[in-house]
């Protein structure tokens, strides 16, 4: 310090503004992350809602709309093989989604696969690296905020992992039930690895106004914190002027005048305190010179 500041008044308010912006800075910072994760929050809770109503409906037609159909099928009753409306869960997830999304439309939920049978629901970049992410990991889920056409979203994923009863209709082109062949109409066939990891159940929530709010928060809140403490420092250093540094630039201008051999005024001290005494023992030094002098004299 003594190389960089000349005066101590200097040096304490370098060392209030510094303080003052890092107090600011980490207040700021915390209260930023604090208004993320309690949206995250509610928006987990709002995916937690929305999901269980997915789970609910694909459990309807596993469990109580598939059999019954596949109970008239087999009995006869009509000459189709297949009716995805009624017996594939993902088609009729799919059209959950659609109404789900038209619905609330700031949500979005997609089901996304590695050689979909839907072309729109092939993978985008991000989903893409979501998937191969849940697939290095062997995971279940995953969450994190990210970009979606140019807006900020939280986005939480469920690892979609084929077993071998999905390549009826996502394996071989040829063993597909004719109503899924005359829908999608596949080039190829999609061979879907059974076991792993090979697309995701995606909801997407907004928050491009949250980080928003996050960062106007943050800055406001931190500003506000960082410029009190560094109003409330300069008060205080405001009295340190008064009752410290400008008595002791006077005394420096008496203990110079007297060291020219101006010795005859009086030094004035009232105060008993550190200043009043430092006064008063230049008073005692001044007395004695002058004694000195005199007798010189
Ligand atoms: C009886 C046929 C059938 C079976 C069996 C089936 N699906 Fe599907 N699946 C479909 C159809 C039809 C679509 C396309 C829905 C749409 O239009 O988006 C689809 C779409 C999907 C999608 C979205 C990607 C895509 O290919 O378009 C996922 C993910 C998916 N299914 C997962 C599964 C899983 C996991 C299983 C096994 C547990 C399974 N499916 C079994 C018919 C089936």
């Amino acid at each position: 310090m003594k190389v960089f500041f000349r005066s101590i008044r200097a040096e304490i308010s370098f060392v209030i503004v510094i303080t003052g912006i890092l107090i600011g800075t980490g207040v700021g910072f915390f209260i930023y992350r604090s208004t993320i994760n309690k949206a995250i929050d509610s928006a987990r809770s709002r995916i937690e809602t929305t999901m269980a109503f997915v789970k609910a409906s694909r459990d309807y037609v596993r469990s109580t709309l598939r059999p019954k159909v596949d109970e008239l099928l087999a009995a006869g009753c009509t000459s189709q093989d297949f009716i995805l409306e009624a017996q594939s869960s993902s088609f009729f997830t799919a059209s959950i989604f659609t109404r789900v999304n038209q619905e609330i439309p700031d949500m979005q939920l997609r089901q996304v696969a590695v050689k979909p049978l839907n072309p729109k629901d092939k993978p985008n970049e991000t989903e893409l690296w979501i998937i191969a992410y849940l697939k290095s990991k062997n995971l279940k889920e995953f969450e994190g905020i990210t970009l979606h056409r140019g807006k900020e979203y939280f986005i939480k994923a469920f690892s979609v992992i084929p077993k071998k009863g999905c390549l009826r209709c996502h394996g071989k082109v040829e063993d597909m039930p004719v109503a899924v062949r005359n829908l999608y109409n596949p080039k190829e066939d999609p061979n879907w690895p059974v076991g792993q990891v090979n697309g995701a159940v995606l909801v997407y929530v907004p928050f491009d106004k949250v980080m928003e709010q996050a960062r106007i928060d943050g800055i406001v809140n931190g500003g506000l914190v960082g410029g009190v403490f560094i109003l409330m420092s300069g008060i205080i250093l405001l009295i340190l002027n008064f009752r410290v540094f400008k008595p002791i630039d006077a005394l420096r201008d008496r203990a110079e005048k007297i060291s020219k051999g101006e010795i005859e005024q009086p030094i004035p001290y009232q105060s008993e305190n550190e200043i009043g005494k430092l006064a008063k023992a230049i008073e005692r030094m001044r007395v004695s010179l002058k004694k000195v002098m005199d007798m010189i004299g």
